[in-house]
């Protein structure tokens, strides 16, 4: 019989007890109870259920959980936690700048899309920490909204990074 697989989610290492083709996905949700990342499409094409692997944004439907063995997954419950560690901050902010800026900007509606705008947001932010409008949309391309809120998205990504440039200054 096949040694359980170990992942390591926000940090937390977990044993799997579902067969290694699962999607991670349904292991976050079903086995762990983290339910940020949401199922949209299935598909790998909405981004609404987006984490990040190793820093990197994946879409977690369309993803087995053999594939991040020995990797770091970061779901939207550690988000801030990673954003700290990031920013050589000694407390994790109650939420990453992304987080309350969508706030800030009243972007949400139905809020089924956030979070993979959320974690899409955080890895441009990461890597590119004051985005050109152009920037921005290049990134958030393939994150789908029903509700049609992109330009207060992109108002969000942009008070975002201001927020974090003062921050990290
Ligand atoms: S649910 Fe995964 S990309 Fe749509
Ligand atoms: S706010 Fe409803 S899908 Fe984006």
């Amino acid at each position: 019989m096949d040694a359980k697989l170990q992942i390591t989610v926000n940090e937390q290492p977990w044993t799997v007890t579902s067969t290694r083709d699962t999607p991670l996905l349904y292991v976050l949700t079903n086995e762990m109870n983290l339910h940020g990342a949401r199922f949209g499409c299935g598909l790998g094409q909405c981004g609404s259920c987006s984490v990040l692997v190793n820093g990197v944004e994946i879409r977690s439907c369309i993803t087995p959980v053999s594939a991040v063995e020995g990797k770091s997954v970061t779901t939207l419950e550690g988000l801030a936690t990673l954003y700290a560690k990031q920013n050589r901050l000694s407390n994790p902010p109650g939420l990453h700048p992304i987080q309350q800026a969508l706030i800030d900007e009243q972007a949400v509606q139905c809020g089924y899309c956030y979070n993979g705008m959320i974690i899409k947001a955080s890895e441009l932010l990461s890597k590119t920490p004051q985005p050109t409008d152009m920037q921005i949309r290049t990134a958030m391309n393939g994150h789908l909204c029903r509700c049609g809120t992109y330009p207060r998205i992109m108002k969000a990504i942009q008070r975002a990074s201001r927020m974090a440039s003062k921050v990290t200054k």
